[in-house]
Parts: C-alpha cells; structure tokens; sequence
C-alpha cells in the first residue's frame, strides 16, 4: 500500500513519524476524509475548502494550495489496486519538544492514505439501522475536523457495544450530530437539520443533502430541535462520507414511526445514486 509522508509517496511500512509528533503528543492536528468512486474524488473542492478552514481554525498554514492537494490526491488514486477508496488527509503542528505552546520554526507534518472504500450493505441500505442517543460531551469547536477524537472515539463504541451503528448526540436536549456523522429528520413532508454552527461538523453530505431537497422543492427547516420531535419524527437520516445516506429505523430501541425507511427517504436515496453516476 502506497502512502504519502511530507513530500513522498512511500510503501506504508516505511511510513514513519517521531514519537515528538504533536499529532501524536497532543492531537494537534486537522484531517479529512473523502470518498472515491472508480478512481473519482467525490465532491474534492468541498472537502478541500473544508480542510483548508480546518487548519487555519487551528492557526496551522495549509502545506498546499487546492490544486497542489488535488494532484496529490490523484497520484495517490492512481497508486492503489482498488478503485473505490477513502482517501485520508492529515497535518499536524509538526516534531518538537513537548510544550503546548506552539514550536517555532517546525514544519508541519503532513500525511496522506488510502483505505478500501466501505459503503453501506444492501441490507443497511433496504432495511434502515438502529442508534442509540448520548449528550454531547465534546467541546465547543465540533465544526473543526480536529484529529483529536477521543469523545467520539468514546461515544461511537457505545454504540457498538449496543449493536447499533451509530450515537445521535444531545447537548442539551437538542440535536447536534452522529459520533462521526450528521442527522436529519422528516416531519410532515419537511427536512429538519441543526444549523452549521460551532456544535457539528459542516458535512460535505449534509450540503449534499440540501442542495438535492432543494433542486426537487423538498421543503427544509434549518433550526434546533429537541429530543422529543427527534423521536418522534416520521422519518431520521444519518449522512456521512462513507454512510452516504441511510434511514435510521429505531433509536435507543424504539421504533421511529413504523420502523422502516420512509418514503422522502427512499426519493432521496434516489436523487444521491444518481448525483453519484
Ligand atoms: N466523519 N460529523 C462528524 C463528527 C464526522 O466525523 C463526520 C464524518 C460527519 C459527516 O461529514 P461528511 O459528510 O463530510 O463525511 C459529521 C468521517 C467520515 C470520519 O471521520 O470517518
């Protein structure tokens, strides 16, 4: 398997970064995950003005500018045997001392891999999945794709542990987002979806989502929304890179509506098979 290390397409057992890295040391560090279609990057300027936000929320310069990232990409699509992949992006404050005032003078360190793209099952896809609910316990700055994961990391296993795919979270009683995804519900015809704010991460799935209610007049409703009309909805999505769009048919055990993915759902599986085309 063929990886990128600061300027160098390498075997991945030659890979190498010191142990001072802050990536490793502190998690000081922004990533991003994009997913492959035969050798395509899906929707790459997006998650690159993401990533590109990313860094400079944590005052790190970007090492390259979107065309450089895009031809690394590439490269990096080419080098592989599959043609479905999830590319991973990574850069972190760099190799110094510990301290955790930023190092002067260090060059970031920047990483780049490929993974084997693994999309939802037909039976996910047909069926719906079940999740579970937890309160939000991560900081202030959710919509920063920080390397730093531990509460995620925390709250994902929860749900497996439970037998579920994925932890809805709560701050307060009101909806911000999945451990590693992003939610919405459907209420009388309407597409409830939290706002973009400091709380969730701003899903290049998410925008997709929208964009696609909007082009066939599927009315959306942008705002907070508490736990009790998330339960109580007619239908729950969950959206993610790599989940693309899913209906959730129970959460913490009981059945959303009659427990089956629901027919706005359905459309919208419909509209993003063939934006995908
Ligand atoms: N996770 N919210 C969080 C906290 C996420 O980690 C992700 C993606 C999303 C969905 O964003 P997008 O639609 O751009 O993939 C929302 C990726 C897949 C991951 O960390 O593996």
């Amino acid at each position: 398997q063929t990886v990128y290390l600061n300027g160098e397409f390498l075997p991945l057992h030659q890979a190498q970064v010191s142990v001072l890295d802050r990536g490793f040391i502190f998690g000081d560090g922004a990533y991003e995950i994009i997913p492959v279609y035969s050798r395509h990057a899906f929707r790459l300027q997006q998650h690159l003005q993401r990533f590109a936000a990313s860094l400079t929320a944590l005052r790190l310069s970007n090492p390259y500018s979107n065309a450089q990232w895009a031809a690394l990409v590439q490269t990096l699509i080419a080098r592989q045997d599959e043609a479905d992949q999830s590319i991973y992006l990574h850069v972190t404050r760099g190799v110094a001392p510990r301290d955790h005032a930023f190092p002067a003078g260090v060059s970031p360190t920047v990483f780049m891999m490929s993974n084997p793209l693994i999309t939802p099952s037909a039976a996910q896809i047909s069926q719906g999945v079940s999740c579970i609910s937890a309160s939000d316990i991560r900081w202030d700055r959710c919509d920063i794709k920080a390397i730093a994961l531990l509460a995620n990391v925390l709250l994902r296993q929860q749900a497996v542990d439970a037998g579920a795919v994925e932890t809805i979270l709560f701050r307060d009683d009101i909806l911000t987002e999945g451990a590693a995804s992003n939610i919405f519900a459907v209420r009388n015809g309407v597409i409830l979806a939290p706002p973009k704010d400091q709380h969730m991460l701003p899903g290049i799935t998410y925008d997709l989502v929208l964009e696609l209610a909007a082009q066939h007049s599927v009315p959306v409703e942008i705002g907070y929304f508490a736990s009790s009309v998330i339960r109580s909805a007619d239908e729950l999505w969950i959206t993610s890179s790599t989940k693309e769009v899913l209906a959730i048919v129970t959460l913490d055990g009981q059945p959303i509506a009659n427990g089956q993915p629901g027919p706005l759902f359905k459309r919208m599986l419909g509209w993003y098979q063939d934006y995908k085309q």
